[in-house]
């Protein structure tokens, strides 16, 4: 018998591929990817949780054999994510003090004039206009960049550059796309390198660089990733929530009554729309028996988060937009030693986004239907082309 071929594609833009709802009853299954290959599946919520938190399954790159991560290679391309313990723990950590709760409160502020920045420049646009692009897209660019010490004049570029990366249909755009975000990069340092400022960058240039604890050619890989992970997701997040409450009046009346629940709305939309759809990998590090299938060392796993967060077993009615969920213990962020190391400051930004918008313009609507809407399917982060509204 064939295995099923993987990746998926949605049928419905507003719930993950339908072939996962079938298998989520069998267990881990093989199926085939598009080198040629073949892994295992994890579908279930409870061994995908387990999975992200197994030290017999293995992160790192070398393992894993780079042309199955479906991104093109070099060394260290994606720096700790791709890595196993001590080494991962060891850089993580470096970036961590820049993440913690206490540091992002401190970031509230900022994120907060710029949106209100955004949405004075809104204001006066013609309408429609493309939310996307005028709004959601700049939010996380511009924070992500600001932390990072990129300046203003280069946000654009490097956003189409990090958008070409993640795209899957498309590998010689990809790459080229990569090589400029190098040069680019190599040259931000240098210049850090002469003249240190205040953002995360020029810090890991003196504490960690200059005292021997980052080698040199790790330092850019480690920005090149955070770049490309903080903003992408985050902007497919900021989107697709802003749609959600443009298409579910319900929903949008309950944050009017009750503002405080916003944080729920964010929970929630992380876990309906899971955008971090195909792209995490492990390896098998050692022979075992996991969730009844033997699997041996070599072997690919794949943890689809989309389905882990619609198993019916974990979340009642999972195709529901339930802001009474309670306790949303989704893996969005992933789980365990690899969680998101961007999750405290994606979900403010989100919260901040959101709530601003929808205080500011409160009429405001979608263009069109939602299923007339061009998403985002052939690329590791879920999401929309554009989004247009008016009001
Ligand atoms: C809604 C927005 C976001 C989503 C859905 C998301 C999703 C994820 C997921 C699922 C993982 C786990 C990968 C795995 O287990 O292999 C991850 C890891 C990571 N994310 Fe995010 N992310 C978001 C925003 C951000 C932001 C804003 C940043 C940084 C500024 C960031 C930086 C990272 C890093 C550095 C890792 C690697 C952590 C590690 O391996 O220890 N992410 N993210």
């Amino acid at each position: 018998m064939t295995n099923p071929a993987w990746p998926f594609a949605r049928q419905c833009p507003m719930a993950p591929p339908g072939e996962y709802a079938t298998l989520r009853e069998k267990g881990p299954v093989k199926v085939d990817l598009p080198d040629g290959g073949w892994a295992w599946l994890l579908t279930g919520y409870d061994d995908v949780r387990q999975a992200m938190n197994d030290p017999r399954l293995s992160s790192d790159d070398d393992k894993m054999g780079r042309a199955r991560t479906q991104l093109p290679s070099d060394r260290n391309l994606n720096t700790f994510w791709r890595m196993d313990e001590p080494e991962h723990g060891r850089l993580r950590h470096m970036v961590m003090t820049e993440f913690t709760a206490r540091r992002i409160k401190d970031w509230r502020p900022r994120i907060q004039k710029l949106v209100d920045g955004l949405l004075d420049r809104i204001e006066q646009l013609p309408r429609p206009l493309d939310l996307y692009s005028e709004f959601c897209l700049p939010v996380p660019t511009q924070v992500i960049a600001m932390l990072l010490g990129v300046p203003k004049e280069d946000y654009r570029t490097f956003a189409v550059q990090s958008r070409k990366i993640l795209t899957l249909d498309k590998p010689e755009e990809s790459w080229a796309a990569y090589q400029e975000m190098n040069t680019y990069l190599n040259r931000l340092i240098e210049e850090k390198e002469r003249n240190p400022q205040d953002d995360l960058t020029s810090r890991l240039i003196v504490d960690r660089v200059r005292t021997g604890e980052l080698a040199k050619e790790d330092l850019m890989p480690m920005v090149r990733f955070l770049l490309v992970a903080g903003f992408e997701t985050t902007t497919s997040q900021i989107t697709l929530s802003a749609l959600t409450l443009m298409t579910n009046p319900e929903v949008r009346q309950r944050l009017v009554e009750e503002p405080e629940r916003i944080t729920d709305f964010v929970e929630e939309s992380l876990r309906f729309w899971s955008v971090s759809q195909d792209n995490i990998l492990r390896v098998v590090d050692q022979d075992m028996e996991f969730a009844g299938v033997n699997m041996s060392v070599g072997e690919l796993v794949v943890l689809a988060i989309p389905s882990a967060n619609h198993d019916e077993k974990a979340f009642p009615d999972p195709e529901r937009f339930d802001l009474d969920r309670g306790d949303n213990r989704h893996v969005a962020f992933g789980f365990g030693t690899h969680l998101c190391a961007g999750a405290s400051l994606a979900r403010r930004e989100v919260e901040i986004a959101i709530t601003s918008l929808f205080a500011r313009i409160p009429d405001l609507r979608l263009v069109g239907r939602p299923e007339e809407l061009r998403y985002r399917h052939q690329s590791l982060v879920y999401g929309l082309e554009s989004l247009p509204v008016t009001w």
